[in-house]
């Protein structure tokens, strides 16, 4: 049954050709295997895969029977961390969503229960089958499921359960450009990128955290000559880890990019970590933005950072509609980086990750004139409810 769901599902996306990009972005994104098949398959697969996980973290949590009578939220939270609130509201919206529960005045019911680890199983044998090599993607779902329940039960922290020893090398797995998924966010930074590089330009990135990004840029500038306009390539992050880790191997696997390294934290204004005003051509992040506590004032000290001329350059994972949840939100429900943040309704409507409009609206508040979008995510969104990628450049 789920072969034959599935298989409806990729014959309706196959179905929808013309994707409005330019031919130079059609041109990057097959050249790149993106919008494939493979691509498509992926998304489709993990989606179905992190309903039926987040069914069993919801059995394994002991809620089958409340579900069964049907449950409100708070008594389901019974005996569970106040923290739970967040996750458990996610997880009760994406089940719904994805059909496995039904929602009806303030309760949610389980009304049948499938065949989860026989799902399982097909779901990992189809993945192996239109994308081999690509399971590390399921493996980061299933470390997921098995690790939370102390966050329910105990309180334990996120980020705890979850950059483990065990779990830090599947995030590795995932976060590289051989990961069709996650290729993706690179791919689209650089095309909001290219443009804007010239000679003699710095760019700072921020959140380089396993260096993909710069990997890519690497590769991709390399191939198209644009390495030489780059004059300094400062590569950060947060987290020490990861900075170790980029000063020791990412010379060599960056070939050609002019790298230094520092430690910034994008909560804490750049001043004061030692950058000046206007000293950078280009600011980049991809997949990092999304976590700032406070996003006006980051964007507004970013800018302040940007050289006459410059930009700031944004990959993100992006939502069709704020209000609906998104499969590759499950792991970050358990994030404090991710859902501790300032809300504001007009500006920071949610945590985490955002709209396109959202995010044209973000920066243009922020004082960013020219705000660009690639490739334009609604068109896309508008016909496959799956896409969820895209990059903003925006100048000073
Ligand atoms: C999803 S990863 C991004 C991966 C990376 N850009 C790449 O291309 O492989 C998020 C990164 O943001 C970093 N990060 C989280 N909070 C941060 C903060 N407050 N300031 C700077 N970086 C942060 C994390 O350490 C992690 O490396």
């Amino acid at each position: 049954m789920i072969r034959a769901a599935l298989a409806r599902r990729l014959e309706a996306a196959a179905a929808a050709v013309d994707l409005g990009l330019s031919p130079a972005e059609q041109a990057l994104v097959l050249a790149e295997g993106l919008l494939s098949r493979p691509f498509v398959s992926l998304h489709l697969i993990s989606e179905t895969y992190t309903a039926r996980l987040a069914l069993l973290l919801a059995l394994d949590l002991g809620w089958e029977s409340r579900l069964r009578a049907g449950a409100t939220l708070e008594e389901l939270l019974v005996g569970f961390h106040s923290q739970s609130r967040l996750p458990a509201t996610w997880m009760l919206a994406f089940l719904t969503e994805e059909g496995c529960l039904e929602h009806r005045d303030e309760r949610w019911y389980l009304h049948e229960l499938p065949a989860l680890e026989n799902d399982l199983a097909t779901l990992r044998e189809l993945a192996e089958a239109e994308a081999p090599g690509h399971l590390q993607n399921l493996e980061l779902l299933d470390a997921v499921r098995q690790k939370v329940p102390p966050y329910f039960t105990k309180g334990r922290r996120g980020e705890e359960l979850l950059f483990d020893l065990g779990t830090y090398p599947l995030w590795l797995d995932y976060f590289r450009n051989e990961n069709l998924i996650y290729r993706t966010n690179n791919l689209f930074a650089f095309a909001a990128l290219q443009s804007g590089l010239h000679k003699g330009c710095r760019i700072l990135e921020l959140g380089g955290g396993a260096g993909s990004f710069a990997q890519f840029l690497a590769r991709k500038g390399g191939e198209m000559g644009l390495l030489e306009s780059i004059a300094e390539y400062r590569f950060t992050d947060v987290a020490p880890a990861f900075l170790r880790r980029a000063q020791r191997g990412l010379k060599e696997l960056a070939p050609g990019l002019p790298l230094t390294f520092a430690r910034v934290d994008l909560n804490k204004p750049l001043d004061d970590q030692g950058f000046k005003a206007e000293t950078f051509d280009a600011i980049l992040g991809v997949n990092v933005l999304h976590v700032a506590k406070d996003l006006q004032a980051t964007l507004r000290d970013l800018r302040g950072h940007l050289a006459p001329g410059g930009r700031l350059v944004l990959g993100e994972c992006l939502k069709a509609d704020l209000a609906r949840p998104i499969y590759l939100e499950f792991a970050f429900q358990f994030m404090s980086g991710f859902t501790d943040v300032l809300l504001d309704a007009e500006l920071r409507p949610t945590c985490g990750f955002l709209t396109p409009e959202a995010w044209v609206k973000a920066l243009r508040a922020a004082g960013y004139r020219e705000v660009m979008e690639m490739p334009k995510v609604r068109a896309i969104m508008d016909r496959w409810e799956f896409f969820n990628v895209g990059a903003f450049s925006a100048t000073v």
